[in-house]
C-alpha cells in the first residue's frame, strides 16, 4: 500500500519499459507499491535487476525482463513474458527513449536521427502493437506513454528528440481513437525538467542553465521522479476512466511561463 493508504493496482499486471532508471524505476517502484505485479523492462540488465532488488526487499512482486524497445522480436518476447509469468497485461507504460543531447537538424548525424526515432517513437509503436492484443485478450487496458514537454514547445538542439516526441503525442491519440471500443485507454505523460534521472544529469552540471531554467519554472524548482510516477498512476488508475487521448503536462508551470 502507498503512503497514502492507497492500493489502486492490486491484481494488475503492469509492464514498464526504461524501467532501470529514473523516471521508469519511480515508476516501477510505485506502481508495485500499491499491490501490482510489475514487470522491468530495460536494456540495461542490470539496472533493470536492481529496480526489481529494491521492490521484492520490501515485499513488492516483480521480474526484469531484458529489452531493447527498438527491436521488434525483442517487444514481442517481452509482451508473451509477461503473460507467462502473471498471466496476463493491463496496464503498460511506453517510457524508455534514447536521444543526443544539444543537436540542431544540421549536425545530427543519419545515424544519430535513425536510433533516436527507433527507440523513443518506434518503441512506442511496438510496446502498442504487440501490447494491445493481450489487453483485448484480458478484456480491456490501459497505456501511458512518456511524451515531454519538448513536443508542445522548443527545446533548442533538440531536433530529433522532439520530433520523436512529437510523434508518441500524435500515436497517443490515434491509439485511444482506434482501440477505445475495445476498452483501451491511451494517454501520454509530458514532463517538464525531472531531476535524478540519467537524461538531465549533465543538464544539472552545469549551473548556469539550471539558473536560466529555473527563472521559467512556475514553482521555482525541477520536477522529481516521483512527481512523473504520481501522474502515470493517476492516468492508468480508475479514477481517471473518462481519460483518453490526452497529454498530461507535469511541469511545475514551465509551459504557461
Ligand atoms: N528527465 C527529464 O527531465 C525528462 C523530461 C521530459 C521527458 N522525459 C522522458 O522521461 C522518460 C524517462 O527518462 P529519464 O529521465 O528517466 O531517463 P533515464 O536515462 O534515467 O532512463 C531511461 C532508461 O531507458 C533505458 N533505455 C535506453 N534505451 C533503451 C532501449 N532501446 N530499450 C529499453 N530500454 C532502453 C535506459 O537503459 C534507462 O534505464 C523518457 O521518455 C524521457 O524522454 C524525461
Amino acid at each position: 500500500m502507498s503512503a497514502y493508504g492507497r492500493a489502486r493496482f492490486t491484481g494488475r499486471t503492469v509492464v514498464v519499459t526504461g524501467a532501470g532508471s529514473g523516471i521508469g524505476r519511480e515508476t516501477a517502484v510505485s506502481f508495485a507499491t500499491e499491490g501490482a505485479e510489475v514487470v522491468v523492462a530495460d536494456i540495461d540488465e542490470a539496472a533493470a535487476a536492481a529496480t526489481v532488488e529494491q521492490i521484492t526487499a520490501t515485499g513488492g512482486r516483480a521480474a526484469a525482463v531484458r529489452t531493447d524497445v527498438s527491436d521488434p522480436a525483442s517487444v514481442e518476447a517481452l509482451m508473451d513474458r509477461t503473460v507467462e509469468l502473471f498471466g496476463k497485461l493491463d496496464v503498460l507504460h511506453n517510457n524508455a527513449f534514447w536521444a543526443p543531447l544539444y543537436r540542431p537538424v544540421v549536425d545530427t548525424t543519419v545515424d544519430e536521427w535513425d536510433r533516436t526515432i527507433g527507440v523513443t517513437l518506434t518503441g512506442v509503436f511496438l510496446g502498442c502493437k504487440f501490447g494491445i492484443p493481450r489487453m483485448v485478450a484480458g478484456g480491456g487496458g490501459v497505456i501511458v506513454n512518456t511524451a515531454s514537454v519538448a513536443a508542445l514547445t522548443v527545446n533548442p538542439k533538440y531536433a530529433a528528440y522532439m520530433a520523436a516526441k512529437g510523434g508518441v503525442v500524435a500515436l497517443t491519440k490515434s491509439i485511444a481513437y482506434d482501440y477505445g471500443p475495445q476498452h483501451i485507454r491511451c494517454n501520454a505523460v509530458a514532463p517538464g525538467l525531472v531531476q535524478g534521472t540519467g537524461a538531465t544529469r549533465p543538464v544539472f552540471e552545469n549551473p548556469e542553465r539550471v539558473e536560466w531554467l529555473m527563472r521559467k519554472i512556475a514553482l521555482g524548482r525541477p520536477g522529481q521522479p516521483s512527481d512523473i510516477a504520481k501522474a502515470v498512476l493517476f492516468l492508468t488508475s480508475d479514477d481517471a476512466d473518462y481519460i483518453t487521448g490526452d497529454t498530461m503536462v507535469v511541469d511545475g508551470g514551465r509551459l504557461i511561463g
